[in-house]
C-alpha cells in the first residue's frame, strides 16, 4: 500500500477563496507561489505558430536541451552535456525523477524544515525516509553543512534550495561549497531544486553544480519564467546516472508537451520581460519590507530572492491554519499557513507570496494593515 501523506493545507485556503470569488467577492491570492504574469509575449507567438504547423506528437526539444546547457555555462560557468538533461512537466516530476534514480528504498534524505512542502511528502510517497533539520533565524532558515555533519546518522541524500520556498533565503556560496564537501565526505547524494533561481534581491545566486558535478539539479518554468501551468522543467543528472534517468523517464512520464517546449524555448531569451517581472516584485518585497512592521510582523525571514515572505505570527496565535482562515473570511486576502512548511514550528508562521502586480500588492496591504491593527495579542 502507498504512503499516507498529508495535503497542501493551502490548497483548502485557495479552495474557499474562489468560493468566495464566485460569490462575488475580490480576492488577493498570496497564498500560492505563482506569477500573476502569463508566459512572455514572444513564447505566446511562438506556440501560436506551431499551433498550426505541426502535430504535437511525443517529442524531446533537442534545441531546448542546448539552449538549457548554455544557460549554465552562461550564468554558472559549469559545462553541462546536453545528454544528462532531461526535459520533463516542471519541477515535480524532475523531483521524483531524481529522488527515484538516485536512492534506495529506505535511504535516508536529510533536508531543511521548514521547507517546500511536497519535499517530505514525495520523499515519503516514494519509501525514502525524510530527515527534517529544524532551521532557525541562526541558520537563516536553512540548511547548512554543520547540521548534516551532526546528524547521528549519515543520511544518503541531502535536498535543498535555494533560494527557498518558503523563505526566499538564498544559502551563500561558501556554504554551498562546504555542504558539497560533507556530501562529499560521507557520500551522500545532493539534489539541489533551483526553481527560484533568477529571483535575487542582492545576493549572487549560484548552481549547485559549481560546487558538486555529480549532483542532480531541478528546475523549471514555473517561476522566473512564469509559465506555471504550461508545465515545463528539467533535471540535470550526473554523467553516470544520466542514462538510468532516461529510462525512468521514458517509462515513468514520456515526454513533456511539445508546444510548452517550443514556447520554453523562446522564453529563455525574453530577458528583458522577465527582468521586468522581477522589477516588479523588487517593488513589491520592498512594498511589504516598508509596511509589515506596522502590522506587528517584525521576525521574518530575509527575503533575498523567490518571492515569499515568512513570518512569525506568535504573538497574534498558535495556529496558523484558522489564523489564515480568519484572515481570508474578512479581508480576503488569502495566504499559506506556515504548517504546511513546517509540521512542527509551522503553526507560528504564515507565508505571503508578492508575486502580484504592485497595484494588488498595496490593494492587500491596505487591507491587512487595519486587520492586523485589530487584532488581538497574546
Ligand atoms: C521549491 C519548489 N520546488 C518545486 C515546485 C514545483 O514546481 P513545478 O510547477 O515546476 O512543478 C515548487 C512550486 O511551488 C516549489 O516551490
Amino acid at each position: 500500500m502507498g504512503q499516507d501523506i498529508a495535503p497542501f493545507q493551502a490548497i483548502s485556503i485557495s479552495r474557499r477563496a474562489h468560493e468566495m470569488k464566485a460569490a462575488g467577492k475580490r480576492i488577493l491570492h498570496m497564498e500560492f507561489g505563482q506569477p500573476s504574469t502569463g508566459a512572455p509575449q514572444a513564447a505566446i507567438a511562438a506556440a501560436h505558430g506551431v499551433l498550426d504547423t505541426e502535430a504535437m506528437g511525443y517529442w524531446e526539444s533537442v534545441p531546448l536541451k542546448e539552449r538549457i546547457a548554455r544557460h549554465y555555462l552562461e550564468t554558472y560557468g559549469v559545462e553541462v552535456r546536453t545528454r544528462r538533461i532531461a526535459i520533463t512537466c516542471g519541477a515535480s516530476p524532475a523531483l521524483v525523477l531524481a529522488l527515484a534514480t538516485a536512492f534506495n528504498p529506505g535511504d535516508r534524505i536529510a533536508l531543511a524544515r521548514p521547507g517546500y512542502v511536497a519535499y517530505r511528502n514525495t520523499i515519503r510517497a516514494l519509501n525514502f525516509e525524510p530527515v527534517e533539520i529544524p532551521c532557525g533565524e541562526e541558520t537563516r532558515f536553512q540548511i547548512s553543512a554543520a547540521a548534516i555533519e551532526a546528524l547521528p546518522e549519515k543520511p544518503q541524500g541531502i535536498l535543498l534550495a535555494s533560494p527557498a520556498n518558503p523563505t526566499g533565503t538564498i544559502i551563500p556560496r561558501e556554504e554551498l561549497a562546504a555542504i558539497a564537501g560533507v556530501a562529499k565526505r560521507i557520500g551522500a547524494r545532493i539534489i539541489s531544486d533551483e526553481i527560484y533561481h533568477g529571483l535575487s534581491y542582492g545576493p549572487k545566486i549560484h548552481s549547485m553544480l559549481e560546487f558538486d558535478p555529480d549532483a542532480y539539479i531541478v528546475n523549471s518554468f514555473s517561476k522566473y519564467f512564469s509559465m506555471a501551468g504550461w508545465r515545463l522543467g528539467w533535471l540535470v543528472s550526473p554523467e553516470e546516472g544520466a542514462q538510468r534517468t532516461g529510462a525512468y523517464i521514458g517509462n515513468l512520464f514520456l515526454t513533456a508537451p511539445s508546444l510548452a517546449q517550443h514556447a520554453g524555448l523562446v522564453a529563455m531569451d525574453s530577458r528583458d520581460e522577465l527582468e521586468g517581472h522581477v522589477d516588479v516584485y523588487r517593488a513589491n518585497r520592498a512594498l511589504m519590507l516598508d509596511a509589515l512592521p506596522r502590522l506587528g510582523l517584525e521576525r521574518i525571514a530575509p527575503p533575498d530572492g523567490a518571492f515569499y515572505i515568512y513570518a512569525d505570527i506568535s504573538r497574534f496565535t498558535d495556529d496558523s491554519m484558522v489564523f489564515c482562515l480568519k484572515l481570508l473570511e474578512e479581508t480576503g486576502v488569502a495566504t499559506a499557513p506556515g504548517v504546511d512548511f513546517d509540521p512542527v514550528e509551522g503553526h507560528r508562521f504564515m507565508r505571503f507570496s508578492f508575486a502580484l502586480s504592485t497595484d494588488e500588492i498595496l490593494e492587500a496591504l491596505g487591507r491587512l494593515e487595519p486587520w492586523f491593527r485589530a487584532q488581538p495579542q497574546r
